[in-house]
């Protein structure tokens, strides 16, 4: 009974703005058409007919510009901002101006470059007819006027009044207030009736979430409802309002609504009046803590509230990754050596950050009394980067840290690691292995890119090239052509650079359980690189490590064994074992290329004396009795280096995938800038003994 009152007020309502629209519909380009009838086989174009209009004129669904090409969407072309409402396949890349929107003699809803389809926009087979409505709803009818698909269920980060967002559905920001692909915070209607505000990429779980309309359940099939006059409530399974958001009854003559979950992580309740084209004004938010939204300032980055705005700032000893991007967080500004120093000097001081929350990601918690004991203790373990310290409780913390911000009602101190001595270039300590006169030679690439919009990682691990006798590392020059010089060290790879190593990723020359590897080539095509991409990695690579006991749904980052792939003498043990296969297990295979480069010789060689014959069991014998210069045989190499390498590839290949490092880490590993622990001795070889 209820809900239909409500039903009803919504519609009174939108007659009225249909009406308003009919007398005052604002026409801005001669390209739009009012079409609220779209039949099959009509197209649009990003030039000349870009949208069909809502028969209103406040609607429109076609294409907007989106960075340098065209998006299709919803936007309300009625008022001056243009303000987009809905974008279709929100994370593809912006297509360009010959592209087609064709609604297609089959029915679909399809995206065209030439006639080559390029997206599915809605999936819509057997449907008769479209229509842009006035409410903001595009929807694809059947022959009976029944209706198929609606761009009310498919939701992006906007509800528009008389939209419902339907138990177990969610709503996700934006990456920016101008480009409208997956941001990092989502507003979620759970199942137990719950409307939770957490980050992208989290478990539906307390200790992710930052706003939450109860603290229990309130039944299943709860709904979230917006009506025209700004009312926001949540009604359960029986059509009962159980929760008001919301009041409503804000005035709606010549006005309209939306919500938005906003880049900034905050859900607000937006008006905008259309006779005084002003700008949307915000009517209501559910807090105004705007350090709320957990992951605002990025890793190692806090967020602090200043004159009721957010603000970020970086950990001492930290700068920003990408400057005016927070999402992108902080990364240490100075090198990092080990830390145990040969001559004993202290290289590292605790800095303290007062007044700060953190995720509590600790592995280990002592009692200490003072604060000052607490900073001794992380100074004192090589492991520790950080600590937290709260009523006498002292937490141990490798980075990154992450939901950090200032709190002035919290005692909590952390206190960061942070290097005492002046910078040093890093190109010289760069030299891994010196080379020497003999002819074998070895030079690796790692290569890693970061994909921005899709939240991936790349990596290269190629251009081994074996020549006789002696090796070394070779470095690629960081400047924009691609090629090797004379220097050593890993280098980072843009994902466009990658892209046009590989030609754009055309030649597949295998494929994995995360990613497919293609060929490439740098050097003008002198080298051939194999470039692996993967696919299925979380951002936070380094979080992997607690969550992958980051809970995760089994289909996001795990594959379970279904027939051994991958090269023998290479295969991480969890592909014999029927365990879940998570992207560390080409971490395993790629510390046993390691170990290949460091010795010059194959994983396995059954000509070689029986207990040197395993390579990865006599580097590990070797590295226990501490006769690492067996391992380079009668080459003359760095033996700090060789020793470093020789850590980082036992980290690869530790049993327990989840001890071993993110790629993205062995690249830090590699470049010097995190510390090498000390590796446990992978427990592999006790059980195949
Ligand atoms: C749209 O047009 C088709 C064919 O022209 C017609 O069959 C259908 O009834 C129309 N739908 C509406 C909502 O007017
Ligand atoms: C735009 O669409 C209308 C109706 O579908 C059609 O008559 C007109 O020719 C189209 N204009 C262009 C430039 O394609
Ligand atoms: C559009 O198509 C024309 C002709 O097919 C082509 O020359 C042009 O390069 C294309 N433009 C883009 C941006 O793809
Ligand atoms: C919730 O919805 C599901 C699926 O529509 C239905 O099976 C279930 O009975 C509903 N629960 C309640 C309490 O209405
Ligand atoms: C909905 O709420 C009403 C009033 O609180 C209650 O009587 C009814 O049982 C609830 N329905 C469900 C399915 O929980
Ligand atoms: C929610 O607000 C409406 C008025 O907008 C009121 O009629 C209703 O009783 C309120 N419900 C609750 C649960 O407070
Ligand atoms: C609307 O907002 C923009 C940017 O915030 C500002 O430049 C513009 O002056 C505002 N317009 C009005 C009418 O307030
Ligand atoms: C690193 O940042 C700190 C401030 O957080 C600054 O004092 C120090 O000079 C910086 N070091 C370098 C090498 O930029
Ligand atoms: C900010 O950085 C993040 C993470 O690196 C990236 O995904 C996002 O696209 C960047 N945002 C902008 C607006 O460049």
């Amino acid at each position: 009974m209820k809900r239909e009152a409500t039903e009803r007020s919504h519609y009174l309502a939108m007659d009225f703005i249909t009406l308003f629209f009919l007398f005052s519909a604002i026409f801005t380009a001669s390209a739009q058409q009012i079409q609220s009838n779209v039949s099959r086989s009509s197209s649009l174009t990003p030039t000349t007919n870009s949208t069909w209009l809502s028969r209103s004129g406040l609607y429109a669904f076609g294409f907007y510009k989106q960075g340098n090409g065209y998006a299709v969407g919803i936007f309300m072309a009625g008022i001056p901002e243009k303000t987009v409402v809905w974008t279709a396949n929100r994370d593809d890349p912006p297509v360009s101006s010959n592209a087609t929107l064709l609604f297609a003699s089959d029915g679909r809803l399809v995206l065209q470059m030439g006639q080559e389809q390029v997206a599915v926009v809605a999936e819509s087979s057997g449907s008769a007819s479209a229509s842009m409505l006035n409410s903001g709803n595009f929807v694809i009818y059947n022959s009976d006027q029944g209706i198929i698909w609606q761009s009310f269920d498919h939701p992006t980060d906007t509800l528009l009044p008389g939209q419902r967002l339907l138990a177990g559905h969610e709503i996700v920001s934006s990456t920016s207030e101008t480009q409208y692909s997956t941001g990092i915070f989502r507003l979620k209607m759970q199942t137990d009736g719950n409307l939770v505000q957490y980050p992208v990429n989290t478990p539906d779980t307390a200790p992710y979430a930052y706003f939450a309309t109860s603290a229990g359940g309130l039944g299943d099939n709860v709904t979230l409802n917006f009506d025209a006059d700004g009312h926001l409530y949540l009604l359960n399974a029986t059509g009962f309002n159980i929760r008001n958001l919301t009041d409503g009854g804000y005035p709606t003559k010549e006005t309209i609504y939306r919500t938005t979950i906003d880049v900034d992580g905050i859900f607000r309740l937006y008006s905008h009046n259309l006779k005084q084209n002003g700008n949307w004004s915000i009517v209501w938010l559910p807090s105004s803590d705007l350090c709320a939204p957990k992951g605002l300032c990025g890793l190692n980055g806090f967020c602090v509230l200043n004159d009721r705005k957010a603000s970020c700032a970086c950990l001492p000893g930290f700068e920003m990754v990408q400057q005016g991007n927070w999402t992108a967080g902080c990364e240490r500004n100075f090198t990092v050596e080990s830390c145990k120093s040969n001559d004993g000097d202290i290289k590292y001081n605790m800095q303290e950050v007062a007044n700060t929350i953190w995720e509590d990601a600790s592995y280990s918690a002592l009692t200490v009394p003072f604060k000052g004991s607490c900073a001794q203790a992380c100074l004192e373990d090589c492991n520790c980067e950080a600590v937290l310290f709260k009523d006498r409780t002292c937490q141990k913390q490798r980075l990154p840290l992450r939901y950090g911000r200032r709190q002035l009602t919290d005692s909590t101190i952390a206190f960061i690691k942070v290097s005492t001595s002046t910078p040093t270039p890093t190109t010289p300590n760069g030299n891994i292995l010196k080379e020497n006169k003999k002819e074998l030679r070895v030079s690796i690439l790692i290569i890693s890119a970061s994909v921005g919009a899709l939240g991936c990682m790349m990596l290269v691990i190629s251009g081994i090239v074996f020549y006789k006798n002696h090796f070394r590392y070779k470095k690629l020059s960081c400047e924009g052509n691609v090629e090797l010089s004379d220097d050593f060290a890993p280098r980072s790879f843009t994902y466009s650079e990658l892209e046009k190593v590989t030609d754009g990723f055309r030649e597949e020359i295998g494929r994995g359980a995360f990613g497919s590897v293609f060929k490439g080539a740098l050097w003008n095509g002198q080298k051939v690189v194999a470039v692996k991409r993967l696919e299925k990695v979380l951002a936070e690579g380094e979080r992997e490590f607690q969550t992958e006991m980051k809970l995760l749904k089994p289909d996001q980052t795990k594959t379970f064994t279904v027939g051994i792939r991958g090269t023998k003498g290479y295969v991480a043990p969890e592909w014999h074992r029927k365990l879940p296969i998570t992207v560390k297990a080409d971490v395993y295979s790629y510390g046993i290329m390691l170990f290949e480069i460091i010795c010059c010789r194959k994983s396995v060689d059954w000509n070689l004396p029986e207990e040197e014959s395993v390579l990865d069991e006599w580097v590990c014998d070797c590295f226990q009795s501490g006769n690492l210069t067996k391992l380079v045989g009668n080459e003359e190499a760095d033996k700090k280096q060789v020793e470093r390498m020789v850590k980082l590839g036992l980290w690869c290949i530790q049993d327990d995938p989840s001890l071993r490092p993110s790629m993205k880490k062995v690249l830090l590993m590699l470049e010097g800038t995190v510390d090498i622990p000390i590796p446990p001795k992978p427990d592999s070889f006790l059980s195949t003994i």
